[in-house]
């Protein structure tokens, strides 16, 4: 009598609880959801995350906190490996690394887009950006949007941007105050066609060159200088193998953030979540952070080095607009009408 007692009661225990699970789980919506956190419980996701500055830089530290975030968020089920001074590829190979899917993300700056896709060259124009704020709303509005959807067909998702900052100019032999002083020199530059032609129209010499030779460069006295943001003049030491700095804010040095395409497309929607997640919240404690950085770096510098600095009073700023300002015509067929109105637009609102 126990015995069929036992049995009743496990017969009924199973059916009720059948029952419930029918009714009470949504298999299509659910099963989904579990399978993707099965999968990463498996066999944890690894993102490659190769750059090529050091790590106390406005990239180098986003870099860093999007690691940390996608690890919070993932439960520690994705880890982005972080690899920053190009210790994996240099400017010249990272593009290719990406296409290739031996690295997963990288964030060049954009004047390395321009090759492939040259509407990207309009954010390499001189005095693009007046201001930091300007490059905010440039980045955050239709000129951002603009840039990354015309990477779709080169394979690459376009995530967002992170910013580092308004280029100066370095050189070893005298002071860089009006236009007529950069004749007859040479500079590094990166790999560019707007950047090639600024110097042309200044009357110097220009040499593309990876970012992680340049100290090299400079120091052998191959280049007399350069240009680039404080953050990477302090971190690479341009500063001490310079002897003059001019603060021009000439230029605009910010990175887009990329993802291989079809890696993108294979990775289970949650992580993808993830993944944007953890990028706005970087961008915006990037726009936060990044002007205070090449602040004190600047500081730094002037601590650490007999630099002379110059910083380009307004009048001397407006001759170096002016005699730049030709480039705008020259790269509109390329960069496009549109994108060249949205800078100019900024321009005026900024100025
Ligand atoms: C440079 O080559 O000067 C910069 O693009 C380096 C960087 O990524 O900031």
């Amino acid at each position: 009598m126990k015995t069929f007692l036992g049995i009743a009661l496990f017969l009924i225990t199973g059916l009720l609880l059948s029952f419930y699970i029918g009714f009470h789980f949504d298999f299509s919506e659910r099963k989904l959801v579990s399978d993707d956190d099965q999968e990463g419980i498996k066999e944890q996701i690894v993102i490659k995350f190769s750059h090529v500055v050091a790590e106390n830089t406005p990239k180098g530290l986003a870099a860093r906190k999007f690691a940390d975030l996608v690890d919070q968020k993932s439960n520690h089920k994705v880890k982005v490996e972080v690899f920053p001074n190009g210790s994996l590829y240099s400017d010249k190979e990272e593009l290719h690394a990406l296409w290739e899917g031996d690295v997963q993300m990288i964030a060049p700056a954009t004047s390395k887009l321009g090759s492939i896709s040259p509407k990207w060259q309009a954010l390499d124009l001189p005095f693009a950006f007046p201001t930091e704020a300007a490059i905010n709303e440039g980045l955050d509005g239709t000129i951002g949007r603009t840039l990354l959807s015309s990477l779709n067909s080169h394979n690459i998702k376009g995530l967002g941007f992170w910013v580092n900052g308004l280029k100066q100019i370095t050189n070893k032999d005298h002071a860089i105050i009006s236009t007529d002083d950069f004749k007859g020199r040479n500079f590094r530059i990166m790999s560019s066609s707007v950047l090639k032609k600024q110097f042309d129209l200044l009357g110097s010499q220009s040499v593309p060159m990876d970012f992680n030779e340049t100290y090299r460069s400079l120091e052998s006295g191959e280049v007399d200088g350069e240009e680039n943001t404080i953050s990477n003049i302090y971190s690479k030491k341009y500063y001490k193998v310079q002897n003059h700095m001019t603060i021009s804010n000439h230029g605009f040095l910010g990175y887009a953030i990329l993802i291989n395409n079809d890696y993108w497309n294979s990775l289970p929607r949650n992580v993808q979540t993830i993944i944007h997640d953890a990028i706005k919240e970087t961008v915006t404690w990037n726009q936060k952070h990044y002007i205070s950085m090449n602040k004190k770096q600047l500081k730094s510098i002037k601590k650490e080095s007999d630099i002379q600095i110059h910083t380009l009073n307004a009048e001397e700023k407006k001759k170096w607009i002016k005699k730049l300002h030709p480039l705008y015509q020259l790269y509109e067929p390329a960069a496009g009408k549109k994108l060249i109105n949205e800078i100019e637009h900024l321009q005026h609102k900024y100025q």
